[in-house]
């Protein structure tokens, strides 16, 4: 329950894939945090919030939204001027005296030399990556006490292309030797503990899941949960292409394709360590990507026996994403 004590906590994104586990996590915990967004129509009706309309290129709206706040949650949007936009959350956050805790891509290594050689490695690499590593970097140097959160690919991409998965295929891309996958809701959990918490030691800290699955193996577990064929069709760009297309526009368009594209080229292994750090920040061992579709299945309506017609064909989803 929300005491007296509880920190004042911001979470801009709160529309957004991992802004609104955060949401949920902290209305699960009895707290309301306050959220700015540009559309309140976009926030689910179970959020619970102190709702602010404003954007984040707008400073005014933005320092009045930081306004006594303790603690915001930060992600960096699929926008052109992304690092601008965190600049000035990262300003504004210094000014309000508050901590940040940002969810997103942040390279770690053993010591700067090889952090910085690792940033330049990666910014060659994935030309189109460099604003995201930059953004990492000038959150690990302000003066917010940030506690960075590097999250792994998301489980949640699957459930935006859902009706291409439930018509049978797996088009995400996923390395031979197994990419990595959290679930968001286990993020939520872990950055509403963060923002609560303010004795949480500054500094990155790995959020991911407990294996590295294939993109076969991706296909063959959404086939036994929704009782359909569904085949990895990973490899082909065309069908990607069409599928992100039909679900996203602009620059979240744009990063998707070139990220999806890139995750052809190598292996996101897993990494003992770190699921042991994830599970310390959780509590509990992070979610199995089975549990997660079983989930998804379930909360969609999608179970076999429940969405089969009397011809076994399955009823179209309904809900939206952009
Ligand atoms: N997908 C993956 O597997 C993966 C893995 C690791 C890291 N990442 C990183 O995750 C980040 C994206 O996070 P996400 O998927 O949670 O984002 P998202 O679903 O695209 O949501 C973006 C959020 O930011 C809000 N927003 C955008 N521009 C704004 C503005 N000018 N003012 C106020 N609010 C604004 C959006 O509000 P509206 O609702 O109004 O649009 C929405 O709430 C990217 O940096 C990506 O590189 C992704």
């Amino acid at each position: 329950m929300s005491t007296p004590t509880t920190p004042r906590i911001l979470v801009l994104g709160s529309t957004g894939l991992m802004g609104r586990e955060v949401l949920r996590a902290l209305n699960e915990r009895g707290v309301t945090p306050r959220v700015l967004v540009r559309d309140p129509a976009r926030l689910r009706i179970t959020d619970v919030a102190d709702v602010r309309v404003g954007d984040l290129r707008d400073q005014a709206t933005l320092r009045a939204a930081m306004a006594g706040v303790d603690a915001v949650f930060h992600i960096s949007p699929h926008e052109v001027d992304e690092v601008e936009l965190t600049a000035s959350v990262l300003q504004a956050c210094e000014e309000a005296g508050a901590r940040l805790v940002f969810a997103g891509i942040h390279i770690t290594a053993s010591n700067p030399v090889a952090a910085w050689a690792m940033r330049t490695l990666y910014g060659r690499l994935l030309p189109k990556y460099r604003g995201k590593i930059a953004i990492g970097r000038l959150v690990e140097t302000s003066a917010t006490r940030p506690v960075l959160l590097g999250v792994s690919n998301f489980m949640q991409n699957d459930e935006v292309l859902l009706d291409v998965i439930r018509a049978g295929q797996f088009v995400h891309p996923c390395h031979r030797g197994g990419l990595n996958r959290v679930d968001l809701r286990d993020l939520g959990e872990i950055a509403a503990n963060v923002l609560l918490d303010p004795n949480v030691p500054a500094g990155p800290y790995p959020v991911v899941g407990p294996r590295s699955l294939t993109g076969p193996e991706c296909a063959q577990v959404w086939s036994e949960e929704l009782g359909v064929p569904v085949s990895y069709a990973g490899d082909d760009d065309a069908a990607l292409e069409a599928a992100l297309t039909a679900h996203l526009s602009g620059q979240r368009l744009a990063d998707w394709l070139s990220s999806f594209r890139a995750l052809r080229g190598f292996a996101v292994k897993t990494k003992t360590s770190e699921v042991d750090a994830t599970a310390r920040l959780l509590g509990r061992p992070p979610t199995d990507f089975t549990d997660f579709v079983h989930r998804i299945v379930v909360e969609h309506g999608l179970a076999p026996a429940a969405h089969a017609g009397a011809d076994g064909i399955p009823t179209p989803v309904t809900g939206a994403h952009r």
